[in-house]
């Protein structure tokens, strides 16, 4: 019973950590067709296609999903509270549905390339 018990809370937990959409192929792809078609690709590149000064190959590694949302959502205050001094700064994108934003960072956390 106790194992049970323990397994549930494990499971629980590792969805949390996780979430399904995280790691959804689906929306990774629909993430990756935004990048390009909201043309983050002005100041960012992946895989060597785009503005090289921007290089997201590794991010996904380097920051959580959720910064990666506040990017998303609220770049004025990422770039102040990160003290990011390169311009043009990043702009917000008001006119992306909550499904866009949760594509596209799926799309970005999923680039860990070392
Ligand atoms: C006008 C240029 C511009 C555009 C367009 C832009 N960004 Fe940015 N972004 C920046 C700048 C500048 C930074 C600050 C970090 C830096 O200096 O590279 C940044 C930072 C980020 C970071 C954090 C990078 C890190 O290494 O910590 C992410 C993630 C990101 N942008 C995602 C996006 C996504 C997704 C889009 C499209 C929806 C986008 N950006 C569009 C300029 C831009």
């Amino acid at each position: 019973m106790r194992v049970a018990v323990v397994s549930i809370v494990c499971l629980v937990g590792l969805a949390l950590a996780a979430p399904a959409w995280a790691q959804d192929p689906n929306l990774i792809e629909q993430g990756a067709k935004l990048f390009t078609d909201q043309k983050c690709t002005l100041c960012h590149s992946v895989a060597g296609k785009g503005n090289p000064k921007g290089v997201l190959d590794a991010v996904g590694a380097k920051l959580s999903a959720n910064e990666i949302r506040e990017w998303i959502v609220s770049p004025k205050e990422m770039t102040a509270k990160t003290k990011a001094e390169r311009k043009p700064p990043m702009k917000a994108y008001p006119n992306l549905s909550k499904t866009d934003v949760d594509a596209l960072v799926a799309y970005v956390s999923s680039l860990k390339k070392k």
